[in-house]
């Protein structure tokens, strides 16, 4: 039985997530859940599969009525689990949250009791990624605030299931360091796998799942290119000009995957793919310039790998997120399928063409902010989450989310791009590059 703490769970890989466990009860129990503001939801998910430690990152839900639901939910949850392990049908009850750890102003709304947990606020639901009962922490929170959550998890030695791709992206120079000492730890204690990779880090996003999976077996020395798929988002085919009037209601509709707001503007400008680039050279060792981007509209071929003698190793699969999360909750086994494969029969042609750079430049300017490195990637998606926030909001136009995201840059640059240090470092950065953006929305 995997332990699992979802992070996010009541968004679009959350809610999956929890999909996949329903189908296999008996491989998966979730331990802790933290949502951003949706108490609600939260609540109903802790009571369907009985979870004692929850956490929700808006502190003002503190006030409201849902918070006295979800203490009362953590407290008879934590009182099964004591009773369970009073019968000796489970290991000992977890530590409150409230009762030890990094105590900060946020965790002064937290209620516990011996054995279930609630917080309000980002330490809270980082404080999540380290619960000693957990194995496996799926980060599916969005935007830079799951970078914590996911330094946090390696740390503590728990597997990390990650579709928080800025993590990576702010990071990856800091998150790829701890993995490889999370695997290393796994062969000396035994947890990794006989074969293949030792799985500290198993990531969600389907391009990087299929990537991973046909490096399997494979040297990475013979390894020549990397093919990231993209479909092309809803605007695939317009030039730049007739982008200039895109409306969010638009630019939210997408072709051929049903995900959160922020991810969706992201494919349809394919920042997404840009932030794919970089998350790839990080979590594969890759040099940029052996990753190219190639899109393909159907979004059957997940990506590709190309190596040294010619040959492509492609996945394929169903176009559902479930499939790419179990197995990143199953590796190394693969259980049953949680949605119907593929049907080749029906799937008609594939189609590849090159991305426009031109008339979607948020690829490009991701792509030079993963060369150049340092801190830059770090500024370029700041800037592009409040330009994106600003977008859905009505108050920036969609042609303004890259002019944003370079001028941020451009004046990172000119004030100096720094090595990658801490955590510490990157939220500075961050926060500085928020009010740059700002100032920049148009
Ligand atoms: N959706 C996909 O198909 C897909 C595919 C590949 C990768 N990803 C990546 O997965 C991540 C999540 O994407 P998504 O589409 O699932 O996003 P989403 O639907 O917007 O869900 C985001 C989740 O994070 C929670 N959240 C947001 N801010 C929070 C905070 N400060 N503290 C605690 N919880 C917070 C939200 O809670 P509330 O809703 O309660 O506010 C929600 O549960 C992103 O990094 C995305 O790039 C997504």
């Amino acid at each position: 039985m995997k332990r699992i703490v979802v992070l996010g769970s009541t968004g679009s890989i959350g809610t999956q997530t929890l999909d996949v466990v329903r189908r296999h009860p008996d491989k998966l129990q979730v331990v802790a859940l933290a949502a951003g503001t949706r108490g609600e939801e939260l609540l109903a998910q802790a009571r369907e599969f009985g979870v004692r430690h929850l956490a929700v990152g808006d502190e003002r839900l503190a006030a409201e009525v849902v918070a006295d639901d979800l203490r009362a939910q953590a407290m008879q949850a934590g009182r099964c689990v004591a009773a369970a392990a009073a019968g000796g049908a489970r290991g000992a009850a977890g530590a409150s949250l409230a009762g030890g750890g990094s105590g900060t102003d946020a965790r002064a709304a937290v209620a516990a009791d011996e054995e279930g947990s609630l917080g309000f606020g980002a330490d809270a639901v980082a404080a999540l990624a380290q619960l000693p009962e957990a194995d496996v922490v799926v980060n599916a929170l969005v935007g830079a605030a799951g970078l914590r959550a996911s330094y946090d998890a390696l740390a503590a030695g728990k597997v990390l299931a990650l579709a928080n791709k800025e993590s990576l992206v702010v990071g990856g120079d800091l998150i790829m360091p701890l993995a490889a000492q999370a695997d290393a730890r796994r062969r000396t204690e035994g947890g990794a796998p006989a074969h293949g990779p030792a799985g500290a880090l198993m990531p969600i996003d389907s391009e990087h799942g299929a990537i991973y999976q046909c490096l399997i077996g494979e040297d990475a020395r013979e390894v020549s290119r990397l093919w990231v798929t993209a479909s092309g988002g809803p605007f695939r085919g317009r030039t730049r000009a007739q982008l200039a009037d895109v409306a969010a209601s638009e630019a939210l509709a997408h072709p051929t995957w049903n995900m959160g707001a922020k991810i969706t503007i992201d494919s349809s400008t394919l920042m997404n793919k840009g932030l794919e680039v970089i998350e790839a050279h990080h979590l594969f060792a890759m040099p940029y310039d052996r990753i190219s981007v190639v899109v393909q509209p159907q979004s059957a071929i997940h990506s590709m790998v190309e190596f040294a003698d010619g040959s492509v190793k492609a996945h394929l699969g169903t176009t559902d997120m479930r499939i790419p999360i179990q197995y990143a909750l199953s590796y190394p086994e693969r259980w049953d399928a949680p949605v119907a494969p593929l049907d080749f029969t029906q799937l008609g042609s594939l189609e590849f063409a090159a991305p426009d750079e031109d008339a979607f430049r948020c690829l490009a300017l991701a792509r030079r902010a993963g060369e150049v490195g340092g801190t830059l990637p770090c500024a370029m998606n700041a800037a592009n989450e409040v330009a994106v926030a600003a977008f859905l909001a009505g108050e920036g136009t969609y042609l303004g989310i890259a002019e944003c995201v370079e001028a941020v840059m451009e004046a990172h640059e000119a004030s100096g791009v720094q090595r990658v240090e801490s955590l510490e470092q990157l939220e500075e950065l961050d926060a500085w590059a928020r009010c740059e953006a700002r100032r920049n929305v148009r």
